[in-house]
């Protein structure tokens, strides 16, 4: 018989896909070019040129059977070490070949990483808004996923919510910093004051808990964002990186696990997770991508259109009267919607072939979210149709 647990998932189709296979039915109506498409968080710059040269030259001159070789579970050796150094150099932790396992992008790495650190029945806390994929990443494991509400004020962590929240169970603490989708950056005080608190309570509870920092986001900051590495202020961290967005490689499906050097039993969290790997059958992800990824680096992809697109956004909806914290990084934004229910603001904005995302499924009532990979010319459009849609539906 099939799993029932997993037929019942199918009602739950995510309100962000809903929204973007409306975009591209009525794309197919009036053409797509002219439908306002913010539903999905796919980026719109192409990957470095750097990236598509090295992986050229890698499959025009070198051996066949090494590249497309299997590459050993816990990632190809050359790049965990290449990996390692660069995070050595950059954040000034002590990492090397064996904090570093390969992965299939974020979505992999936080595969391993709550297995790794939990079992059936702990709980992870993470904190609104959040990625609603969480649910499926943590829950699936047989872990618990639990979500403190959000400080609505600046999207910055409600510590008063999350003490409550805290208790024995508590293995892990899964945060997303620049976040998916207030587009907040979690400021070094807010860090800061989350690592103390869990070293006091790890003393308390008489066990690690683990922070684990789901960091795609991480090479989209924005001019004067305070954007600390949170690895550095905690020692049992698991940073979990993805290639996705910072490259635009995310149907590549590449990124990592990169446990802190300080962690509890760092020096064999990796073949821990290769071990996992066997098990859900991730088995690393493609060698060639791997190692082309492992020669750029220091790159990314040009990125500054996405802070571009940020300021014309978030000026209009200042400009029409949105309340709306700006964003710190990402290529999205969370105002708040101008009726009590986000479904509806976001039904009625469909008719200006606006596609917004409505709250409630990144556990906050009452905002949306608009994914702004999109060309800077399609904004400028799409702020035209946004003032109307506020006029005509809401008098202002
Ligand atoms: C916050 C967050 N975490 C994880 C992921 C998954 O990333 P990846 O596609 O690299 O697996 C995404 C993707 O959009 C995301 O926004």
């Amino acid at each position: 018989m099939i799993n029932q647990e997993y037929k019942k998932l199918l009602n739950g189709k995510s309100v962000i896909r809903m929204q973007s296979e409306f975009a591209t039915e009525r794309g197919k109506e009036i053409g797509y070019e002219n439908v306002f498409d913010y539903s999905l968080g796919n980026p719109s710059v192409p990957v470095h040129e750097d990236f598509t040269k090295v992986l050229i030259d890698m499959l025009e001159n070198e051996d066949p059977v090494a590249i497309h070789g299997y590459s050993p579970s816990l990632g190809n050796t050359l790049v965990r070490e290449r990996v390692a150094k660069s995070l050595k150099e950059r954040f000034g932790l002590d990492y090397e070949t064996k904090h570093i396992f390969m992965t299939s992008g974020a979505a992999g790495a936080i595969a391993h990483a709550v297995r790794g650190v939990t079992k059936p029945g702990d709980e992870v806390i993470t904190f609104a808004p959040y990625f609603p994929e969480y649910n499926q990443y943590i829950n699936q494991t047989g872990a618990k996923l639990v979500v403190v509400p959000a400080n609505t004020t600046d999207f910055q962590i409600n510590f008063e919510l999350f003490e409550e929240a805290l208790n024995p169970n508590v293995q892990a603490v899964l945060i997303n910093t620049p976040n998916n989708p207030s587009g907040i950056v979690y400021s070094t005080d807010t860090i800061k004051k989350l690592a103390d608190i869990l070293r006091v309570k790890e003393k308390e509870y008489g066990h690690d808990i683990f922070l684990i920092s789901d960091e795609p986001y991480r090479e989209i900051i924005f001019e004067g964002a305070d954007a600390p590495y949170v690895s550095a202020f905690y020692d049992n961290s698991i940073s979990c990186y993805s290639f996705s967005k910072s490259l635009s490689l995310p149907g590549e499906r590449i990124g990592y696990v990169a446990i802190n050097p300080k962690a509890t039993d760092a020096d064999i969290f990796a073949i821990i997770c290769s071990q996992i790997s066997r098990g859900i059958g991730h088995n690393c992800p493609a060698s060639s991508i791997q190692l082309a990824v492992s020669k750029v680096l220091d790159k990314t992809s040009d990125l500054s259109v996405y802070e571009t697109n940020m300021n014309l956004i978030y000026n209009k909806l200042v400009e029409l009267g949105f309340e709306v914290v700006k964003p710190g990084g990402t290529f999205y934004i969370f105002p708040k919607a101008l009726e009590e229910d986000a479904n509806e603001f976001c039904m009625k904005a469909r008719k200006y072939d606006l596609i917004l995302v409505p709250s409630d499924s990144f556990g906050v009532k009452g905002y949306f979210r608009m994914a702004y990979c999109i060309d800077t010319e399609k904004v400028e459009r799409s702020l035209v149709a946004l003032e109307k849609f506020v006029k005509e539906e809401y008098g202002r």
